[in-house]
């Protein structure tokens, strides 16, 4: 099957050419955890699944925009290419170090793109996925060829190790994924199905205010917010639960697609709970629906492509497999892109 052409223009395919992935040495382990705040790893566990995540050091140079190099490298040397074949470099990030520049011109200089074009991402947990349309559809229009794309972030910074951020903190941990995307002849590769939804209505579900001014009317002020993820996590589970299934199965739809017929899905990794009820409601069996969770808790918008990368490094993901990915996050966002690799 051929997916699309570009009127003018000769038909491309886009496929999926290297992925690679960076995480930070130091491993936080539930155990840790019970040291710094009340919790326990069965809660902990029971709750989401999570038994350890990885948190960075800065003083050891550690940072989103290494961590996200360091993916790309990766990606590119999986891809047999280097940072000059790159035409565009799009960091999917809510943890960019600096406001100005872009952690996309930093990953550039670390990894020498020389001209190259460079922008952030910022839809939280569904980032990578929104990158990953964005990047389909710009290499199929024909404006690029080769593009970096990596999903970074580094939660840790936002996070209070004690109780006041007990509900969040054992929840989030950081790390650095990428892939390489890029125009093939074949154009039987590609997304099939692809959205991006976001209802900022739901913004006060997860933020991080800055200021006395960004708490929504009605919170009480309290110094410890500030800077600090704010998350009601009963309400996004249930967000996360009806989202998930109903994303799903739209693109399926759209794909015209059945969904036996998917050789991976691939999900935002938020709570093991809340892909189960995914898993379920598809009637899927295990081995389809990625979990790893459990190593790394949520990383944002490093999740997704960082579960791709282990995928194919297993032979789990290869070529000509159909691949499904979604996330979701706040804004409250959420995205899907169901692949023909
Ligand atoms: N250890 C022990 N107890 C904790 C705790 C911790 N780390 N964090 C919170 N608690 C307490 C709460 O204070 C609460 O106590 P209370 O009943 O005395 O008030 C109790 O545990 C239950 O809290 P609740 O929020 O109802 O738990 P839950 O079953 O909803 O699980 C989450 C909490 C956060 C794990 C769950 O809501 C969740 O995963 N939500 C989705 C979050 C998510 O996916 N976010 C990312 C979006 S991309």
């Amino acid at each position: 099957m051929s997916i699309g052409t570009t009127s003018g223009r000769r038909p491309v395919g886009v496929r999926i050419a290297g992925t690679g992935s960076a995480l930070p040495k130091r491993c936080l382990t539930n155990a840790d955890l019970e040291k710094m705040m009340e919790t326990s790893d069965e809660w902990i566990v029971q709750r989401t699944g999570i038994r350890e995540r990885r948190i960075l050091n800065r003083e050891e140079g550690e940072s989103t925009s290494q961590l996200a190099a360091d993916a790309l490298k990766a990606a590119l040397a999986d891809a047999k290419l280097t940072a000059a074949d790159l035409d565009l470099i799009i960091v999917a990030t809510m943890t960019a170090e600096m406001s100005c520049p872009a952690s996309a011109s930093l990953v550039s200089n670390l990894i020498g793109a020389g001209d190259c074009g460079a922008f952030d991402l910022t839809a939280a947990c569904s980032g990578f996925v929104y990158g990953l349309n964005i990047a389909h559809d710009l290499i199929k229009g024909g404006a690029h060829r080769t593009i970096g794309l990596i999903g970074a972030d580094a939660l840790s910074t936002l996070m209070q190790y004690n109780n006041h951020g007990r509900s969040t903190s054992i929840i989030f941990g950081d790390a650095a994924a990428a892939c390489v995307i890029k125009a093939t002849d074949d154009t039987s590769k590609g997304i099939l199905a692809q959205s991006m939804h976001s209802d900022g209505r739901g913004w006060k579900e997860i933020y991080v205010p800055r200021c006395i001014q960004d708490l929504p009317p009605g919170v009480e002020f309290d110094e410890n917010k500030l800077g600090h993820v704010q998350m009601n996590g009963a309400s996004v589970f249930k967000f996360a639960v009806g989202t998930f299934p109903e994303l799903i199965q739209q693109t399926l739809e759209e794909a015209n697609v059945a969904a036996v017929d998917v050789d991976m899905y691939v999900c935002h990794q938020s709570n093991q709970r809340i892909l189960h009820a995914a898993r379920d409601r598809f009637g899927l069996p295990e081995d389809k629906l990625y979990v790893n969770i459990d190593r790394y808790g949520n990383t944002v918008a490093a999740s997704v492509p960082l579960c791709l990368d282990e995928l194919r490094k297993s032979g789990r993901v290869r070529d000509g497999h159909k691949v499904m990915f979604v996330a979701f996050g706040g804004g409250l966002t959420w995205s899907s892109s169901l692949w023909q690799l």
